[in-house]
């Protein structure tokens, strides 16, 4: 392409782009406004990646096999890159911010890199690699030293710094006129409330990879969703690492996650309010209290334990007991009955015993949980336990747990489904399933996959559905009149 800007570019010819997105709703959320900026500067995003003129990757590090699915479709996107020179190659997110030097090393194919909390400049790097002009990698280069202190600080292994807050390049995220995010789904959205996360759990790439805890401001948020819902929006879904921990880095106390939910609780048109994650440690009673008050925050929460065993939570740098979790979840389901808990394990964890992974057996079957993601450990470069642990837990014995973890919550699950045949359910309809495009499907309240025959123009309004059959993954049922 020979043009002198980009608004020249786009006038010479169309230039399709294709956005994949990896890891958690937080890369969701970013790569729906990626798209939003792109197309605002006249790019077009296209689902169908043999049309595309660039394609882009926003990744994940979380893990490590979240790491190698984007190697593996990026190396066999290098090898289309030979058949077709022209085309373009970008990767984003955690991957980029963490790697990006070594990845634009390894990969001498890929045109630019941008990280987490950059996102802003991607649609002038793409615009840049389209006339071939740089190679670039901009990512917060977040101070690894200022990162460590911060770590040692809250883990109560040094005093704090009197200015221990991080300031980092971040004030376009609390702007709203950067939101312009395309939405699949007008009648669902997820807002982002902070970015990053300061909790420094010893196995987590995130605050590395995504910088410490930056709040927005409630202002911002509550205008955000008012304009949401005067667009048709009824269920939004709060985002970040740690909600409850909202506002502290502005020095505000554990009341001020509370009393964002009460503003959003009162908007007329809204119907429906969730969020994800609370950590366990954070949770406070000004918190239990707003979600009883709260009639449209919905009766689910993410809520992950990781282990049921004290010691690995104390490694894992935790800071709470199971027993304290166990006491959490009983205040949580006394002040709404009809909670639904989730939640995440890591299996295999450093020096994880039988015994240990027997607790969280036990912490299982305590709760009984609706869902839960089970996954096994695995070390990320520079977290505190792969620094500090051997990853001692065979393979083998990382696989048996994962099974029978996976085993037992597949049987937990299931029996909440079944609790819910002959139930009346108000369902949000999302439109055809994609098992059975003659069905609808869509989610109630509590999140739980409802499946029921009817047409597609419910698509985006709520159905009332009598529930009669239940699987491990669906509830069944029929609308009722
Ligand atoms: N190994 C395995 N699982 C991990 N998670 C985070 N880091 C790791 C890791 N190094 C899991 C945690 C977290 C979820 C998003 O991913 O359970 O809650
Ligand atoms: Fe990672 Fe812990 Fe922060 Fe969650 S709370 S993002 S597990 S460091």
């Amino acid at each position: 392409m020979v043009a002198s800007s980009p608004a020249d570019a786009m006038l010479h010819a169309p230039v399709f782009v294709h956005l994949r997105t990896y890891g958690c709703q937080m890369n969701v959320l970013d790569s729906e406004i990626l798209r939003g900026l792109l197309a605002a500067r006249g790019f077009v995003i296209t689902a169908d990646e043999q049309a595309a003129d660039a394609v882009l990757f926003n990744t994940c590090s979380v893990r490590d096999m979240s790491e190698r699915k984007v190697l593996g479709k990026l190396g066999m996107l290098t090898q289309a890159r030979t058949r077709r020179p022209e085309l373009v190659l970008g990767v984003l997110g955690c991957m980029a911010e963490l790697n990006g030097d070594e990845l634009l090393r390894r990969a001498p194919q890929l045109d630019f890199v941008c990280g987490t909390n950059q996102r802003q400049h991607v649609p002038d790097l793409l615009y840049q690699a389209l006339c071939r002009r740089v190679a670039v990698a901009p990512v917060t280069r977040h101070n690894a030293a200022q990162l460590e202190r911060l770590r040692l600080a809250l883990n109560g292994h040094a005093p704090p710094e009197p200015q221990a807050r991080i300031v980092i390049g971040l004030d376009a995220h609390s702007t709203v006129d950067e939101r312009i995010a395309v939405r699949l789904q007008p009648w669902r959205a997820y807002v982002e409330i902070m970015r990053g996360c300061s909790n420094f759990c010893s196995y987590c790439v995130v605050p590395y990879a995504r910088g410490p805890e930056v709040s927005r401001a409630a202002d911002d948020i509550v205008a955000e969703v008012e304009q949401l819902v005067a667009c048709g929006c009824r269920d939004v879904t709060l985002l970040g690492q740690n909600v409850n921990s909202y506002g502290k880095d502005h020095g505000e106390g554990s009341d001020a996650f509370p009393a964002l939910l009460r503003r959003l609780d009162a908007i007329a048109d809204l119907c429906w309010l969730r969020f994800v994650t609370s950590n366990p440690q954070d949770i406070s009673d000004a918190m239990i209290g707003a979600l009883a008050a709260c009639k449209k925050v919905c009766p689910q929460i993410h809520f992950p334990l990781q282990s049921g065993s004290d010691r690995v939570l104390q490694r894992m740098h935790r800071r709470y007991r199971c027993a304290d979790y166990l006491a959490h979840v009983a205040r949580l389901r006394a002040a709404v009955p009809a909670m639904m808990f989730s939640s995440d394990f890591i299996v295999g964890f450093p020096g994880e015993t039988d015994a240990d992974f027997q607790a969280t057996v036990v912490a299982m079957e305590q709760v009984r949980f609706a869902s839960a993601f089970i996954f096994k450990y695995s070390p990320r470069p520079r977290t505190a336990a792969a620094r500090d642990f051997p990853d001692d837990v065979p393979t083998a014995v990382k696989e048996a747990r994962h099974q029978q973890l996976l085993a037992l919550q597949n049987a937990h699950t299931l029996a909440h489904h079944q609790q819910q045949v002959g139930t009346r359910q108000l369902v949000l309809v999302d439109g055809p399933s994609k098992t059975n495009p003659a069905m609808l499907q869509g989610r109630s309240a509590q999140y739980f996959n409802i499946v029921f025959p009817g047409t597609a123009q419910l698509a985006g309004s709520f159905a009332e559905v009598c529930i009669t059959h239940a699987t491990p993954l669906t509830l069944y049922g029929e609308q009722l009149p």
